[in-house]
């Protein structure tokens, strides 16, 4: 049997920061759940200090997720950790995952003030007592503790190898060695991990982990490199999502060790067949759009289309394939609903799609899933995603579209007319801009006496043909808020309508 590496998963935490929004708890939790079908080891499921909804999360999942060790993020601050060991009193494998800066960088520019000490060797003893301590606190809580060397990519090695030793003598199980800013190349991150083994007196009593950031697109092969150098667990996000250029693509590492396993001689738990279900639930969840041609769950990563490629494919699969589109759950039976299809039937399908509803979600859903199958025949898992985005809000909903009408033409002024329930009651305007979207958004934007910035405005077909729904996603931003909105439906326009109205509720809802 060849050894095991764990898969750390942190889209609900690292990824989650990525999106100019943030997830609800219920939208954290289904995302758990098509984690745990995927069969990841940990899941990181947000960082409890950060916000009540962030503990709320972290709390839903603790207590509902079976499998998977849950695992909550905090600063090497008493209040993050105690946090954390709140959140994570039902969880049946509780992990704290506690850390501070190892680099001189973030040493002397995070811990600037003189209670830190006033030169760099006196901030370096107060960090080190600071670790040991945070670990000590964590581990009052959980057996399992990762302790998080924060920008270890950059740090000296010789006061990395310091810290990670203290951290495993206070009780860290799981050290991790975060290349926070993408800023290594895999060569050097690998001598780094060797470099641990080899000088790190204690190390046989943790798992060395990597977390690799994607700044210089090299998060993935320095994760590889750094278990190909002896790290037993890989972190990273689906469709490698996270901050700025994102973490590493779990599905991208987990199947270059799976492709390549003569060459790494390891294996995961991974059901890799989930992974598409995976990619896709959180593409819709978080409203980012996976390109075509990204690896693994791309829409065309396993397309040919150039003649010499075709032939060669037809005549011999693995003359232009290295992997099985369906080892990725690429080829799964595409089920169709259609507007026959009943209640039961449907819900059926939800749930297998991560989605429990309560009777009266359902019933809504229902309502909505027979208006699109009327209209477009054939319902897609695609389509179903989309409308229950559409129709299940996570935020009591200020605003809601009442009627929308809308005029335009090669030679018209575009104008629209949208009318608007505001907290139970009616109200009505009309608008004209340079288009139907923009008099919409302009009408829209009188009725409710805001103006939010439109940061980003995108359209996408949730599935082929001129027939398809639209799905629109919009980023607005508001006095230092980021929200994203988004709506579905087989008019753009109302869609668009609908992504700015989801948009406004959730600046509401912040208040
Ligand atoms: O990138 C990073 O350093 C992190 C830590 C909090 C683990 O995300
Ligand atoms: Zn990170």
């Amino acid at each position: 049997m060849s050894e095991k590496v764990a898969i750390f998963d942190t889209t609900l935490r690292d990824g989650e920061q990525a999106a100019g929004t943030r997830l609800g708890s219920r939208e954290k939790l289904t995302l758990a759940r098509q984690l745990t079908r995927l069969n990841v080891d940990i899941i990181e499921a947000g960082y409890p200090n950060s916000s009540p909804e962030d503990f709320k999360a972290v709390q839903l999942i603790a207590k509902e997720i079976e499998g998977p060790a849950i695992c909550a993020l905090s600063r090497a601050v008493a209040a993050d950790i105690d946090a954390c060991g709140k959140a994570l009193a039902k969880a049946k494998r509780p992990r704290i995952h506690t850390g501070i800066g190892a680099s001189d960088l973030h040493i002397t520019g995070k811990f600037r003030d003189e209670k830190y000490g006033g030169t760099l060797a006196e901030k370096r003893v107060n960090i080190l007592r600071m670790a040991v301590e945070a670990v000590k606190l964590a581990r009052k809580y959980a057996d399992d503790v990762e302790f998080y060397a924060e920008d270890a990519g950059r740090a000296t090695p010789a006061f990395l190898f310091e810290m990670l030793e203290a951290v495993i003598g206070a009780g860290a199980t799981v050290v991790n060695i975060p290349d926070t800013t993408g800023y290594t190349v895999p060569e050097q991150f690998g001598a780094l991990i060797r470099g641990i083994r080899e000088k790190v007196p204690n190390i046989a009593r943790a798992t060395i982990s990597v977390h690799c950031h994607d700044d210089l697109g090299l998060a993935v092969a320095n994760s590889l490199a750094g278990i190909r150098n002896g790290a037993r667990q890989v972190e990273g996000t689906i469709n490698g999502i996270g901050e700025r250029a994102g973490n590493a693509a779990l599905e991208e590492v987990v199947m270059a060790l799976r492709t390549r396993r003569d060459y790494f001689g390891l294996e995961t738990g991974v059901e890799t067949r989930e992974f598409h279900r995976t990619s896709r639930l959180v593409s819709d969840m978080l409203g980012m759009l996976v390109p075509a041609n990204k690896a693994v769950v791309g829409g065309n990563a396993f397309s040919h289309s150039s003649g010499i490629h075709v032939d060669g494919f037809l005549k011999e699969r693995e003359t232009y394939e290295i992997m099985r589109p369906e080892d990725v759950g690429f080829m799964e039976s595409r089920v169709v609903l259609t507007a026959r299809t009943g209640r039961h039937g449907l819900r059926d399908r939800l749930q297998k799609l991560g989605y429990k509803l309560s009777g009266e979600e359902l019933n809504q859903t229902y309502q909505r899933f027979l208006a699109v199958a009327d209209k477009k025949q054939e319902v897609f898992d695609e389509d179903l995603v989309a409308i229950l985005h559409d129709e299940i809000h996570p935020v009591p909903e200020t605003y809601q579209l009442d009627y929308l009408h809308f005029y335009s033409g090669t030679t018209a002024i575009p104008t629209a007319t949208v009318r608007l329930r505001v907290k139970g009651e009616i109200k009505e305007c009309a608008a004209v801009g340079d288009g139907p979207v923009d008099a919409a958004f302009k009408a829209i934007s009188q009725l409710t006496q805001t103006s939010p910035k439109l940061a980003r405005y995108e359209i996408r077909a949730v599935t082929g043909g001129t027939g398809a729904m639209g799905e629109v996603t919009v980023l607005l931003e508001d006095g230092g808020r980021k929200v994203m909105g988004r709506g579905a439906s087989t008019d753009v326009i109302e869609a668009s309508v609908k992504a700015y109205i989801d948009g406004l509720n959730k600046l509401a809802s912040l208040g």
